[in-house]
């Protein structure tokens, strides 16, 4: 479906259903749901309910990003309780790779990285096997100044990447090495959810993830994975990887210069290489990262905003901010790579020796 014959049919919606503006520019997400002001209902989503169901059903695959704005949401058990509506489970953060904290019943609080740092665009947990097709966000406090959402469509980034660079990055796919724990990221028993060895053993088996444990007791993972990806249920293929965030020119200097003045290049705390275990131009991820900003929508939060991703159409980050800001996010509708494509993608790794070396 065009955007344009959506468009046409939100027009129609809105005449049906008085008290909700709908609003789409053209060629641009998200889509806006806006429930007007001077309503006098006074629980607007649950009242509102069967319409809004009816418009994720519409366009969550098609425009990927649905802005809700003016429905009341009131907190984190608010949120909870929307999303739940939907029939959906909220998910466990699996594998997860940046600090944030469990609110309860799936509910997370955004990545709690200071408030100075951007965090790039990425779809969730594109640097494993397994995703969630849905990711919702919910502004609780905005900041006072900045702390954006900033997002961008993945089929754009994919048809825009220089198809050179494209192909070598399906063909030797990628692999992501992480070192846990010594006080530079995440424990490992955080990231699988777990202080049971055998537990994360077994995740790892089942997910593919390489497991070494080292002379000092910490581990690292590697594991290979996609470049680009299908959606399973609208089969556009999308730019689906986080090559540019896992690399560590994503770190600016006086950072890498500091974390390797600590830990050897095969202990940082997170790399990504080519699949075979060779470097990944710098130049190429900054090419990539240009087309990233190029398709970069950015809007400033409101309070009670809820917006709806399709993880797989829509990649999403976080600007600079001052002030306070509260953003909660939950997860829906796991999609597990290996079980939908067996191991077409052969995502077995071999022995595989990552340079060590780094030349900005
Ligand atoms: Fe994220």
């Amino acid at each position: 479906m065009s955007h344009d014959s959506i468009l046409e049919r939100s027009g129609d919606l809105s005449q049906l259903v008085p008290g909700i503006l709908i609003s789409h520019e053209k060629d641009n997400i998200p889509l806006l749901i806006e429930c007007e002001k001077n309503t006098n209902l006074s629980n607007r989503w649950r009242d509102y309910h069967q319409v809004i169901q009816k418009i994720i059903t519409r366009y969550q695959r098609d425009i990927g990003a649905i802005l809700f704005r003016g429905f009341k949401f009131i907190d984190d058990n608010d949120f909870y309780d929307f999303v739940k509506s939907f029939g959906l489970d909220l998910l466990r953060y699996e594998f997860g790779s940046t600090p944030r904290s469990h609110l309860g019943n799936g509910v997370y609080t955004s990545t709690e990285y200071p408030a100075h740092q951007v965090i790039p665009l990425h779809n969730e947990q594109a640097y494993t096997l397994s995703w969630p097709l849905n990711i919702w966000f919910h502004c609780v406090t905005a900041a006072s100044r900045g702390g954006h959402t900033p997002i961008a469509d993945s089929r754009l980034i994919y048809q825009h990447i220089n198809r050179t660079i494209r192909e070598r990055f399906e063909k030797k796919r990628l692999m992501y090495v992480r070192n846990y724990g010594n006080g530079l990221d995440i424990p490992w028993q955080q990231a699988f959810n777990t202080d049971d060895i055998s537990v994360a053993q077994a995740y790892a088996k089942n997910n593919k993830i390489q497991l070494e444990w080292k002379e000092d007791g910490e581990l690292r993972t590697r594991q290979l994975c996609q470049a680009t990806a299908q959606h399973p249920l609208t089969n556009e293929w999308v730019w689906f990887n986080q090559a540019h965030l896992f690399h560590i020119s994503n770190l600016n200097e006086s950072v890498r210069e500091m974390l390797l003045g600590c830990v050897d290049m095969q202990d940082l705390p997170r790399n990504v290489y080519y699949g075979d275990g060779s470097e990944i131009e710098t130049s190429i991820l900054d090419e990539i990262r240009g087309v990233i900003d190029e398709f970069t929508v950015s809007f400033p939060w409101q309070p009670g905003d809820v917006m709806l991703l399709d993880n797989m159409l829509v990649a999403h980050g976080r600007g600079t901010f001052e002030g306070e800001r509260k953003v909660v996010v939950a997860m829906t509708e796991p999609f597990d790579s290996i079980a939908a494509n067996g191991d077409s993608q052969n995502t077995t790794l071999e022995d595989t020796s990552p340079s060590l070396e780094y030349s900005a």
